[in-house]
This record gives C-alpha cells, sequence and structure tokens, in this order.
C-alpha cells in the first residue's frame, strides 16, 4: 500500500488534476483536495508534501481563496506554483503587484545554479508562464532562484524551511524541465521514496471498492470502449460476481468487436463476473430504417439503448450500486460535481432515471486516459481493447450517412477492418489519433471485369488531433492509401469508389454525422 502522499491544494487553477498526475507520474501517490481542506485533516493525512496550484485570483483580493499561514509552521515541504507561489510570498511577508508586463505562455526563464528545487536544470530554460500578479518581493528568509526579462522573481526559496514556489507551470508539457522541478521537489525536499505504482492503484482501488460495496449488488453498462473495459476488470477483482455487466450489442460495433467483448468478459473469459450480452441489433434496425437525419439516428440509438438496458436491469431487480466508467477529462467537460454523470450517461446512452440503484461508483475518476490505459493492461486487458481506437457510443450508426441497413454496416465493417489492418502494417495503428471508414450515402458508375457497376464509395477517415476540437487529415502515406483502396475493391462486395477525406474540423467534425 501506498505510505507516501503528496497533498495538491486546489486553489482554482486549471492544471490542478495534471500536477497531481505528474508527481504520479514520477512515482509519488498525489491527490487534489480544495485549499479550504483545513489543517486537521492535512494533519490527518500526513503527506510527505504539499503543492499550492495556481488560480485565477489576486491574493490581495479578500474573496480570493488564503491559506492559514500555521500551515507554514508544520513541518511540511510546500511548494507553491503561480498564484500557489503568489500566495506563500503574501503569507509570509513578502509583496506581491500586478506585473509591469503580463507574461503568457512560453517564456525564458534564467536559473540560479545554487537552486536546491531547480537543481539539475539548465542555467536557461524554457518554461510556460500565464500571470498578470508577480512576486516584488520576497519574504524573509528567501532566496530568489530564476528571472525572466519581466519578471525578477521567477522561483524563490527557503530551503532550510523546505518552502518553495515558481511563477511559471511545471505541470504543463511545453515546460521543457517542468518534470525537473516537480522531482526536485518530491524526491530532495519531502525525500519521498517513490513507493507508487500502477499495481499500488489497483490493490488499493480494490481495498476501497470493496469497503463501500460490501455484499451489495452492483451493475455496470459495458460498451466495449476503454474506460468501461478497465471498469469491469477492475470491478471483478475486487467482488467478482457481485458485479453484473450489461453489454448492449447494438449491431452496429466494428467487425468482431461484440465477440471479442465476450470472449474477454463472458464464460471462459479472464474475469469472475455476471456478462450478459443482449443481442439488439434486429431491434436497432427496426427502429432506424427509412431514418436518414443524423440527430433522430442518435436520438433513437440512445433511447434504444434505455429501453434494452431497463428491460435487462428490470430482470436484475434492485442493485446497490451503478458502476461508471467515468475518467477525469470526462468530470472536467462536464463541470464538477453531479453534471459528471451527465456526460458518462450520455455517452452509453443516459441511464439512471430508469435504472434503480442507490449509489453511483467511479473507480477511474481520478485518472487521465493513458493511465486508465496503464491499469488496463496491469489487469491482462489484451492491448487491442486497451489501445483501441475512440468509438462513439451511437458505432457505426453514425458513420454510416443516410439510412442505416444491416448490408451497409456489413460493407463498413469489412473496409474498416480491412483499413485498421493495413494502418497496422505500416506501423501507424498508434501514431494517428483517430481514423476508421464510413460509408457515403453515394452510388457511382464504375466498370469492373467489363461489366458497368454502380455501388457505394467507401470514405476513408483519419486526423491528427489532441483534444478533439480542432483535427487535421493525417498524410497518410500514399502508398498505404492505395493498398487499403485496392483491398477493399476487391474484397468488400457493393463498393467500387474509395475516397479519403481531407477536411480539418473545423469546418467538419471527426465523425460523419
Ligand atoms: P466529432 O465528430 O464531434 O467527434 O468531431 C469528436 C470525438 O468524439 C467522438 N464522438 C462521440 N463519442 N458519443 C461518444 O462517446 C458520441 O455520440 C460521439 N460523437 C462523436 C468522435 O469519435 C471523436 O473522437
Amino acid at each position: 500500500m501506498a505510505k507516501e502522499l503528496i497533498i495538491v491544494l486546489d486553489f482554482g487553477g486549471q492544471y490542478n488534476q495534471l500536477i497531481a498526475r505528474r508527481v504520479r507520474d514520477l512515482g509519488v501517490y498525489a491527490e487534489v483536495y480544495p485549499s479550504s481542506i483545513g489543517l486537521e485533516k492535512i494533519k490527518e493525512l500526513d503527506p510527505k508534501g504539499i503543492i499550492f496550484t495556481g488560480g485565477p485570483q489576486s491574493v490581495y483580493k479578500e474573496e480570493s481563496q488564503h491559506i492559514d499561514p500555521e500551515i507554514f509552521n508544520m513541518g511540511y515541504p510546500i511548494l507553491g506554483i503561480c498564484y500557489g507561489a503568489q500566495l506563500i510570498a503574501y503569507e509570509l511577508g513578502g509583496k506581491v503587484a500586478t506585473a509591469p508586463v503580463s507574461e503568457y505562455g512560453r517564456t525564458e526563464i534564467i536559473v540560479d545554479a545554487n537552486a536546491a528545487g531547480l537543481k539539475d536544470l539548465s542555467s536557461s530554460t524554457i518554461m510556460w508562464m500565464s500571470h498578470t500578479d508577480y512576486i516584488s518581493e520576497v519574504p524573509e528568509g528567501f532566496a530568489i532562484t530564476a528571472h525572466t526579462a519581466n519578471c525578477p522573481i521567477a522561483a524563490m526559496e527557503n530551503a532550510e524551511r523546505g518552502v518553495y514556489a515558481v511563477q511559471f507551470h511545471p505541470e504543463v508539457q511545453h515546460s521543457v524541465e517542468g518534470n525537473k522541478v516537480l522531482y526536485n521537489f518530491v524526491y530532495g525536499a519531502c525525500k519521498c521514496a517513490g513507493d507508487w505504482k500502477m499495481d499500488t492503484f489497483i490493490a488499493e482501488q480494490i481495498e476501497k471498492i470493496r469497503a463501500k460495496v460490501g455484499n451489495g449488488k452492483v451493475l455496470l453498462a459495458l460498451s466495449g470502449g476503454v474506460d468501461s473495459s478497465v471498469a469491469a476488470g477492475l470491478m471483478s477483482r475486487a467482488i467478482g460476481k457481485q458485479l453484473t455487466c450489461v453489454f448492449v450489442d447494438h449491431g452496429l460495433m466494428r467487425k468482431n468487436e461484440g465477440d471479442e467483448v465476450e470472449s474477454i468478459f463472458g464464460k471462459n473469459g479472464q474475469f469472475d463476473l455476471n456478462f450478459i450480452r443482449v443481442n439488439a441489433g434486429p431491434e436497432y434496425f427496426e427502429k432506424l430504417k427509412g431514418i436518414e437525419e443524423p440527430e433522430k439516428k442518435r436520438k433513437i440509438i440512445g433511447e434504444q439503448f434505455i429501453r434494452v438496458f431497463e428491460r435487462e436491469a428490470k430482470k436484475i431487480g434492485a442493485v446497490d450500486f451503478l458502476c461508471q466508467g467515468t475518467i477525469y477529462p470526462d468530470v472536467i467537460e462536464s463541470g464538477l460535481g453531479k453534471s459528471a454523470v451527465i456526460k458518462s450517461h450520455h455517452n452509453v446512452g443516459g441511464l439512471p432515471d430508469t435504472v434503480d440503484f442507490k449509489e453511483i461508483i467511479e473507480p477511474l475518476r481520478l485518472l487521465f486516459k493513458d493511465e486508465v490505459r496503464k491499469v488496463g493492461l496491469e489487469l491482462g486487458l489484451p492491448e487491442y481493447l486497451v489501445f483501441r481506437q475512440p468509438f462513439p457510443g451511437p458505432g457505426l450508426g453514425i458513420r454510416i450517412i443516410g439510412e442505416v441497413t444491416p448490408e451497409k454496416v456489413q460493407i463498413v465493417q469489412d473496409a474498416d477492418f480491412i483499413y485498421r489492418e493495413e494502418i497496422a502494417k505500416a506501423g501507424l495503428d498508434r501514431k494517428i489519433s483517430q481514423y476508421f471508414a464510413g460509408l457515403s450515402n453515394m452510388r457511382s458508375v464504375g466498370v469492373m471485369g467489363d461489366f458497368r457497376t454502380y455501388d457505394y464509395a467507401v470514405v476513408l477517415r483519419a486526423v491528427e488531433t489532441d483534444d478533439f476540437m480542432t483535427a487535421v487529415a493525417s498524410e497518410i502515406p500514399f502508398a498505404v492509401l492505395q493498398t487499403v483502396m485496392n483491398r477493399i475493391i476487391n474484397e468488400v462486395k457493393g463498393v467500387n469508389r474509395v475516397i479519403y477525406d481531407l477536411t480539418s474540423k473545423p469546418p467538419g467534425t471527426i465523425e460523419f454525422e
């Protein structure tokens, strides 16, 4: 079990979970707590060190979040970042003022060679800045350890007291040597040994889940995606058959995907749990007959999901908990608190109003996607699942433009399978952010073996993106595209044309509908 804990005190900045996550990456468990947590609770948690995050406020405003200065006398090493740095200066008798020049983004930092908190950094290094206030005078006992062209105190420390402050953001990717700053704090100032790994997280979560669930029953809607699969694996390790997973196969999955999910979680799979697969394809196709309008299709698919899930849940009866694979980015995207639930329900189609349960369990709530993947691998889930492409809840239903029919689904499944196979062969499968084949609703004339054809056009899509909000088309080597085209035309019946979609987002979206 992890003994070492770094507390990240949240002063309202945007990168708070990222700070915790960077510290975890260094092998020390870190968790974010509200800045109002109180000294008693901190004592109880007994951390190895405390990090104050950034925040949008100004320390001089009364309504800003402050901290009981007694915290500096408790003997815990403290690192302040941005607002956190200014707060340290303010509380310990230094001065904070509005900077004559605000700094945003990439900034060159000049580092003092003797700085304990900035040990092993280059004398000049690039860090990410984002501030309008700055420390104008250090508190007594503090040394200035870094500056920039516009910021005379970019870092300060009182190593004897174990208090460090940096105006820049060491946690963001663009801060080239930011990790060293966190490393120096965690291993230097806090003297951590680094006892945290994914297997520790799993062991701890399993204990927590067991303590919470007791003898209760848990229901989980398994989509076959990374998050719900990892949640299912983790829950099964913790409570075995007290967990029931309902997998609604809407017939709009990619080729073989339904069977793959069953082979992992079903009767002969590696996990101990109750697994129910509902082959709901026919009822989905029935509802989708003749429907062309994208929003209508999405709505029908979502509603149908609820109906099928509800039917299965009724058979199971009342459960104590509903488990969801909500991960941290979902929590951010939907705002904090209750709304977090809405997004993940939206992902699976919208659940809880219709299902009888007492409480929600979200065992992955604090993890980022790549951490979830690590947990998945640690649990023994196959790589093809753990590194699975993002796949929308409505499935191939929104990758087929216009009416969805079993025949069209078959075409997309086969074409997409070939596309994925060739992309993997070319070694591009983990390099491209997202790629898939879809079906245009267009048919055109072609010629095959001296005969006229009048068949569908498959559209290949591949995009590069960091956040899926904006994207550009991937530059897939032409030879790879040609191989994919040849194979699709030769192997997939009903297709006589293959098109590569060059549209970026915006104006296009990543999916077709
Ligand atoms: P768009 O098409 O909006 O897609 O550019 C952005 C990302 O979101 C995925 N996506 C969905 N995911 N339910 C989901 O869980 C949905 O209804 C949905 N629609 C789009 C899409 O695959 C891409 O990664």
